[in-house]
C-alpha cells in the first residue's frame, strides 16, 4: 500500500474528483490539499511545488512512499512535515558499514514507532486530529517504553507474518539481498532479522481475519422471571497495537451482527440495544443516527453494535471528508488490548427450556457504499473479521431455585 498510496483508487479518485476541484475554487483548501501529497506522492510533494491538478504533473516523479524516500529519513515530526537526512545516505538498521556505492549508514530513528508517526498521525487544516494510529499505539501498553509486552509498529507490521504470533515478533532471518554478477554470486552477510516490506493493514484480508476475536460469557443458565436470558459477546481487540479500526478513521468501520436460533431453527428475539435520545450514542446502533440513511445506506443490519468514530462538519452532520471535518463527535473504536463486554438480551417465552445456537460475526469495511459512490469508484467488500458459535442449554429455573 505504500507504493500504492498515490495510485490507489480511493486516495486518487477522492484526491482528483472532490480535493482538487474544491481547492481550484476555495485557495483556503490549497495547503491541506499539497499536504495529502506529501504522505500520498512525497517525491512529488519535494519536487513540485504548485497544486498537482493531474496525474500527468505527478507522474513525472515518481508516486507513492519510496524505498529511497523512507530510507532518508531523520527525526520525528507529524502531519507529513518530515525531515530528510542531511547526508543523503541511505538509512538502515544494520550496524555496520553497510556498501560504499549506496552511502548507508545506521539509523536507530527507523526502528521507533515515532518514525511511522511522521505519517500515520495527522491533522486537518483546523487542527483537528483525523488520524491518530500512532497517539493510539502510545496511549496502549503496547508503546509504553521499557515494558516487556512493548512492541513498536515496526515489531508487529514488518515481522515475518505482519502481527505477532503468540505475542512474539518473529522475524524472518538470512541475507538481505545477494549480489549475483554473471558466475560470482557474492553471499552477504546473514542477519537476525528481515524486516517485512509488505505493511498488511486494512487492505490485507489475511491480516483482518482473526485481527480480532470474539468470545461468549453466559452466567445462570435459566431464565429469569421477565423471560430474558442474558449473556455477554466479548469483542477482543488484544492483537492489534492500536484502536480498531484505525488510519483513516473517517472512513473505516466495523460491525457486531448476534443471532441466536432455537433448535426448531426459529430465530430469537433480541432485547433491542437503546441509546439516550439525541445523545451521540446514536452512533453505535447502526440506523440510529439521522445520518445514518445516507452515510451507511444498507450496508450495516438496522440495530447491530457498530465500531466507529465520527467526524463531523460545520453543520453538524456526519462527515465522510477529513478536510470538512470541524469535530469528532463519537468515538466507541475497540483500544489496543481491550476486551469490549457486549451484553444480549434474548426474549424467550416464559416456560423456554432447549438448546439455542448463539452466532456472533464481526465485519469489518474499508470505507461505506455511500462514499465510494460519491467519488466513483467500485464498492469495497465487508470483511469478515471474527465469527463464533455456541450452543447453550436453557432451563426453566425450577421454583426451588428461584432467589
Ligand atoms: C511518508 C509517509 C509514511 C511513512 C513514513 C509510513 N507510512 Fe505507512 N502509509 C502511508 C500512506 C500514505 C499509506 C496509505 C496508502 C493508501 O491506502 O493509500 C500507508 C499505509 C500503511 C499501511 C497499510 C494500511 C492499509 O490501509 O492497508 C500500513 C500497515 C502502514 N502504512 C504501516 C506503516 C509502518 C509500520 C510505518 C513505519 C515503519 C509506516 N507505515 C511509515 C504513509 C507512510
Ligand atoms: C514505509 C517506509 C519504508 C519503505 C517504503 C521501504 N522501507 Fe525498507 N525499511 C524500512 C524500515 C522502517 C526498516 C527497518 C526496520 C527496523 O529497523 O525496525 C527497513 C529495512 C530495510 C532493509 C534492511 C534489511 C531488511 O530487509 O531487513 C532493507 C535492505 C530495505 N529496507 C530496503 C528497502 C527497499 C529496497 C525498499 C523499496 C522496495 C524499501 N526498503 C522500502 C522502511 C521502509
Ligand atoms: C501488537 C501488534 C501491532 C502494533 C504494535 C501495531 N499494529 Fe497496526 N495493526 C496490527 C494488526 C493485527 C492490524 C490488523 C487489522 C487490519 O488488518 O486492519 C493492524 C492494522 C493497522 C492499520 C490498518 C488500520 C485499519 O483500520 O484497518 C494501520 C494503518 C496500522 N496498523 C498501522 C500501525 C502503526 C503506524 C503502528 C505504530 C504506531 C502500528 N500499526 C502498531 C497490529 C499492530
Ligand atoms: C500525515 C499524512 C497524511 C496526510 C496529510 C493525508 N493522508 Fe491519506 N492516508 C495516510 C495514511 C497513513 C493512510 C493509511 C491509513 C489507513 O490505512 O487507514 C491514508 C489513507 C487514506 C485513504 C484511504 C485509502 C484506502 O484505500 O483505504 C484516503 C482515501 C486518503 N488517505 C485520502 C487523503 C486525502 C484526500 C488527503 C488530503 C486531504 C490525505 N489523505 C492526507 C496519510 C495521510
Amino acid at each position: 500500500m505504500h507504493a500504492k498510496a498515490f495510485t490507489n483508487p480511493l486516495f486518487n479518485a477522492q484526491y482528483f474528483n472532490d480535493v482538487v476541484p474544491r481547492a481550484q475554487l476555495d485557495a483556503a483548501l490549497i495547503p491541506e490539499a499539497r499536504k495529502c501529497i506529501a504522505c500520498h506522492a512525497p517525491i512529488v510533494f519535494m519536487n513540485y511545488t504548485g497544486l498537482v491538478t493531474t496525474p500527468a504533473q505527478a507522474n513525472r516523479f515518481e508516486t507513492g512512499v519510496t524505498c529511497d524516500f523512507c530510507h532518508t529519513l531523520e527525526g520525528q515530526a507529524e502531519n507529513g512535515d518530515y525531515k530528510q537526512v542531511r547526508s543523503g545516505k541511505k538509512q538502515g538498521p544494520y550496524l555496520e558499514e553497510g556498501s560504499v556505492d549506496h552511502h548507508s549508514e545506521y539509523s536507530g530513528f527507523m526502528q521507533l514507532a515515532e518514525y511511522c508517526g511522521n505519517c500515520h498521525n495527522a491533522t486537518n487544516h483546523i487542527g483537528l486530529a483525523v488520524k491518530s494510529t500512532y497517539d493510539e499505539w502510545r496511549e496502549s501498553s503496547y508503546g509504553i517504553s521499557g515494558n516487556t509486552s512493548s512492541f513498536t509498529c515496526q515489531e508487529c507490521h514488518m515481522s515475518k507474518d505482519g502481527f505477532l504470533s503468540k505475542g512474539v515478533a518473529d522475524f524472518a532471518r538470512g541475507e538481505a539481498a545477494y549480489v549475483n554478477i554473471g558466475f560470482v554470486v557474492n553471499k552477504q552477510k546473514e542477519h537476525d532479522k528481515l524486516y517485512n516490506h509488505s505493511f498488511p493493514g486494512a487492505h490485507s484480508i489475511i491480516q483482518q481475519q482473526d485481527a480480532l476475536l470474539l468470545d461468549f460469557r453466559v452466567g445462570s443458565q435459566a431464565l429469569d422471571s421477565g423471560g430474558l436470558f442474558p449473556f455477554a459477546v466479548l469483542v477482543n481487540n488484544e492483537r492489534t497495537g492500536h484502536k480498531m479500526p484505525s488510519g483513516s478513521s473517517d472512513l473505516r468501520f466495523m460491525w457486531l451482527v448476534v443471532t441466536a436460533t432455537a433448535a426448531d431453527g426459529t430465530k430469537i428475539p433480541f432485547l433491542p440495544h437503546t441509546a439516550v435520545p439525541g445523545s451521540s450514542d446514536y452512533y453505535s446502533i447502526a440506523g440510529a443516527s439521522p445520518d445514518d440513511a445516507a452515510i451507511l445506506a444498507n450496508d450495516v443490519p438496522a440495530g447491530s453494535r457498530l465500531y466507529r468514530s465520527v467526524m463531523v462538519n460545520a453543520a453538524g452532520r456526519q462527515s465522510l471528508f477529513q478536510y470538512d471535518a470541524v469535530e469528532i463527535a463519537f468515538d466507541n473504536r475497540l483500544r489496543a488490548t481491550e476486551i469490549r463486554n457486549e451484553m444480549y438480551y434474548l426474549k424467550l417465552p416464559a416456560d423456554f427450556s432447549g438448546k439455542v445456537t448463539l452466532e456472533a460475526n464481526l465485519y469489518y469495511k474499508g470505507a461505506p457504499s455511500s462514499f465510494t459512490k460519491r467519488i466513483m469508484v467500485p464498492d469495497i467488500r465487508p470483511v469478515l473479521v471474527a465469527s463464533r458459535k455456541s450452543e447453550i442449554s436453557i432451563e426453566v429455573a425450577k421454583a426451588s431455585e428461584k432467589k
